[in-house]
């Protein structure tokens, strides 16, 4: 028999339940529970209610009892990443900021294909190594499950290298890493063919070995003048489509086309959406797709962030992710950018909580977590203070003081 135990008393927990996928969101909305404890068998929640009564009806449990004031959130959901990588991009960063453009970098050789060539130098061990890291980091943050794209490799046999880390990182931390295939992130410049040879290639050699090894249940492609065109990725969208592959579009960041594209292949998320104009918004809005920002990458290249607001109003999902890179988001903390990105766009706590919470899961297709409530997995977050409007106010500088991940306690500031 699993083991029972009562976790609190928090003076405030907000669930994230009962609010919608899509659509604003205002403050009063977020039903706030007080004085409340959180009862867990194995990994799993099975009742909230109000810390003294549990404690009784549950008598048997084992008790975490909390000292000072404590608010609990679900834990955080990072709905794109890659952190799977080698090397570093600093010099980009230094580039960009003397004047080059992101898109002229790449260009001239650099960006994306510079860290592919550091990726591929570096052995599966060491990309195991600095994911674990990267991931143990955001874990720290609260983020519980982290998205991580491949894209790096750009071969084959290099792209099973980068999943086949992310498997194993995914073995060594706590946190769930939810891996991603982005083979179609650029045409590699070794590639000697074209883009539709390219993809081609990686449909046929490698989508089938991703099912067998279980490595990703996603796939991704970057739709981007520099990258991929909406008529050189139908054919290898539709494939993905017909074996299973949950679909994921890096859209609309400097031009738009992508958003059609996941609008067209019912992809579970279109992610960037800086270059979305008013159309593209309401093409999403009125879809299923769920339309993640990317703030860390408009902070990273100093560019508009997405039309999280227009794209709320218009009646759109809303997910807020990192997109943690070496290249356009080297920050890599989700509570300062998601909180940055609500000051700018004008979104409510309950905006950027959702975006980070239930809608990210939803933008991952999980329907475990995200949420507090009996059922749902054991993943939550605690921070020292009794008023959760605190965690968002102190625009990332104010991290948890504690992570349960599948019901343990995977980090204690107390301890
Ligand atoms: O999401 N835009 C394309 N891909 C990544 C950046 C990758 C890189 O610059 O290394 C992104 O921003
Ligand atoms: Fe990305």
């Amino acid at each position: 028999m699993n083991k029972v135990k009562l976790i609190g008393p928090f003076k405030q927990l907000v669930p994230m339940t009962g609010l919608a996928l899509k659509g604003a969101l205002t403050d009063d909305q977020l039903e706030v529970l007080e004085d409340v404890g959180i009862i867990i068998e194995g990994d799993t929640i099975k009742s909230i209610g109000k810390f003294a009564e549990l404690k009784s009806a549950f008598s048997e449990s084992e008790v975490h009892e909390l000292k000072g004031d404590h608010t609990c959130l679900p834990g955080f959901i990072d709905s794109h990443t890659h952190i799977c990588f080698g090397g570093s991009r600093a010099s980009d960063y230094a580039m960009r900021n003397a004047g080059k453009t992101y898109l002229e970098i790449a260009k001239a050789g650099g960006g994306i294909w510079d860290t592919v060539t550091q990726t591929r130098k570096a052995g599966q061990e060491e990309l195991v190594k600095k994911t674990t890291k990267l991931a143990n980091r955001h874990l720290k943050n609260g983020i519980t499950t982290i998205e991580v794209k491949s894209g790096y490799g750009l071969s084959v046999d290099e792209e099973l290298k980068m999943l086949r880390a992310i498997q194993e990182a995914n073995n060594q931390t706590s946190a769930d890493l939810i891996a991603t295939c982005l083979a179609a992130h650029m045409l590699p410049k070794d590639f000697e063919g074209n883009h539709s040879e390219y993809l081609s290639e990686i449909s046929e050699n490698l989508f089938p070995i991703l099912k067998e090894e279980g490595l990703a249940n996603r796939i991704d492609a970057f739709i981007e003048e520099s990258a991929f065109s909406a008529e050189q990725i139908a054919p290898y969208f539709e494939k993905a489509k017909a074996m299973g592959f949950d679909i994921t579009v890096h859209a609309d960041q400097f031009s738009t086309s992508g958003s059609q594209v996941a609008v067209d292949f019912e992809a579970v998320s279109a992610d960037h959406l800086e270059a979305s104009t008013q159309k593209e918004v309401e093409l999403l809005a009125n879809s299923n797709v769920i339309a993640t920002a990317l703030p860390g990458a408009s902070i990273g290249l100093g560019c508009d962030f997405t039309p999280a607001r227009k794209i709320l109003d218009a009646g759109g999902a809303l997910a807020i992710a990192s997109d943690h890179n070496p290249g356009s988001a080297p920050m890599g903390d989700l509570i300062t950018q998601a909180s940055i990105l609500g000051t700018f766009e004008k979104l409510s706590n309950a905006e950027v909580l959702a975006g980070i919470t239930f809608r990210a899961a939803a933008a991952l297709n999980l329907k475990d977590r995200g949420q507090l409530a009996a059922g749902y997995n054991a993943d939550f977050i605690g921070f020292h203070t009794d008023n959760y409007q605190e965690i968002l106010y102190n625009q990332g500088n104010f991290k948890p003081c504690m992570v349960w991940k599948n019901g343990e306690l995977v980090f204690d500031k107390h301890g």
